[in-house]
């Protein structure tokens, strides 16, 4: 099977390793072992209990603990309705892997992390996208999706709320799209993989598959909660869903790891604490960054409403990969070109993380630029 490059892990592979200012990550900075069990008040009692455990399979399709506790993070759901994955990109192909065949019609919503296109394509569906624009504040114009979706569409790829862009879509034009999607009786597959980082009100917006019976939702453990080395994800939807997906899933997962299970459910347990802790690291980051905003007359974005990145349009006459490859090779501040998200002249910045060196990047950012 032949696949398009995706091109944003690339980046990172190529850049990462070695930059000095790192404002491409999107967790919000990942916890340790022992800053989990700080947070959730646990003893070294629980550290033993962990270390007395055999390490078999364990509950194949996730424990019920972890499962009731993920239930927990939605309205309408129960632990038959859940099943666990290697993070939410285990969760997305495994969706697609169940759903999607050769010449079915797929609606894309971009910007978006790559698998929603690339995964669709590769299987030979005839992939529509359809592109947000700024001016709209990165929310999609009903009319348009409507006409785009029209009543052949097996199902809509989605991000919400949205990496790169921030953007959250307000609970009635979810509602809206719910709509569109019925029309067609198409599938939506969700990604919320930064449900649960809402700036502002409750952290926790609304979910799609509480919404729409043929509505998915893909998720994890990685930002939400800081634990994206424990690589737990989940997809919630429908029984019916659950099970196609988990005849995919006996072929490619087994199961994902009683530890990673086992911290998970001890995070999502407790999750008002690592939550709050989030948001308010969030909010700080989110300050130095549309401060900055302000002062710098090149560059300019619609303020993020949740995640951790915001998606920064600038006004110079270069290509965001020469743009960022020549920032990092002579300055170490990495960031995101916006073409990783087939959009030229913008740059994914990440601010969840690293205060001081988020502050000091973007003060070295405007220098060069001016250069
Ligand atoms: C929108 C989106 N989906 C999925 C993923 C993959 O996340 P996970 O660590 O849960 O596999 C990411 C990671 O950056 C992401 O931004």
């Amino acid at each position: 099977m032949k696949i398009e490059r995706f091109k944003v892990e690339e980046w990172f592979n190529k850049y990462e390793y070695w930059a000095k200012y790192d404002l491409a990550d999107t967790c919000v900075d990942s916890l340790s072992i022992n800053e989990l069990l700080e947070i959730t008040g646990k003893s070294e009692d629980f550290v033993a209990e962990v270390f007395s455990r055999k390490l078999n399979y364990g509950d194949i399709h996730g424990s019920q603990r972890l499962k009731n506790a993920i239930a927990a993070l939605y309205k309408n759901q129960s632990s038959e309705n859940i099943t666990v994955t290697h993070g939410t990109i285990g969760a997305n192909q495994l969706v697609m892997l169940s759903l999607i065949e050769p010449n079915d019609k797929v609606v894309s919503i971009i910007p978006t992390y790559q698998q929603h296109y690339s995964i669709p394509k590769s299987f030979g569906a005839k992939v529509e996208i359809y592109r947000l624009k700024e001016e709209n504040n990165w929310l999609p114009d009903l009319d348009e999706l409507e006409k785009l979706v029209g009543n052949d569409t097996k199902i809509i790829c989605m991000n919400n709320p949205n990496n790169p862009t921030g953007s959250i879509i307000p609970d009635d034009m979810l509602y809206e799209i719910a709509e569109i999607a019925k029309k067609s009786d198409a599938y939506i597959l969700c990604d919320e993989v930064y449900r649960g980082l809402k700036h502002d009100g409750n952290p926790i917006s609304l979910s799609v598959a509480d919404i729409y019976e043929k509505g998915i939702s893909t998720a994890s453990a990685s930002k939400v909660f800081s634990l994206a080395g424990l690589r737990l994800g989940w997809i919630v939807a429908n029984d019916e869903i659950i099970k196609r997906v988990n005849s995919q899933r006996e072929y490619n997962t087994i199961s994902v790891g009683i530890l990673d299970d086992y911290f998970a459910t001890l995070a999502i347990e407790n999750k008002d604490k690592i939550i709050s802790r989030n948001i308010e690291k969030i909010r700080f980051g989110k300050q130095i960054l549309t401060d900055w905003l302000k002062k710098e007359e090149i560059v300019s974005c619609v303020v993020p409403q949740g995640g951790t990145t915001a998606f920064v349009k600038y006004n110079k006459d270069i290509p965001s990969e020469i743009l960022c490859a020549k920032l990092q090779g002579e300055t170490g501040v990495m960031i995101l070109p916006g073409t990783a998200f087939e959009y030229e002249n913008y740059l994914r910045i990440g601010y969840g993380n690293n205060f001081e060196e988020l502050k000091t990047a973007l003060e070295i950012f405007s220098t060069w630029l001016r250069k």
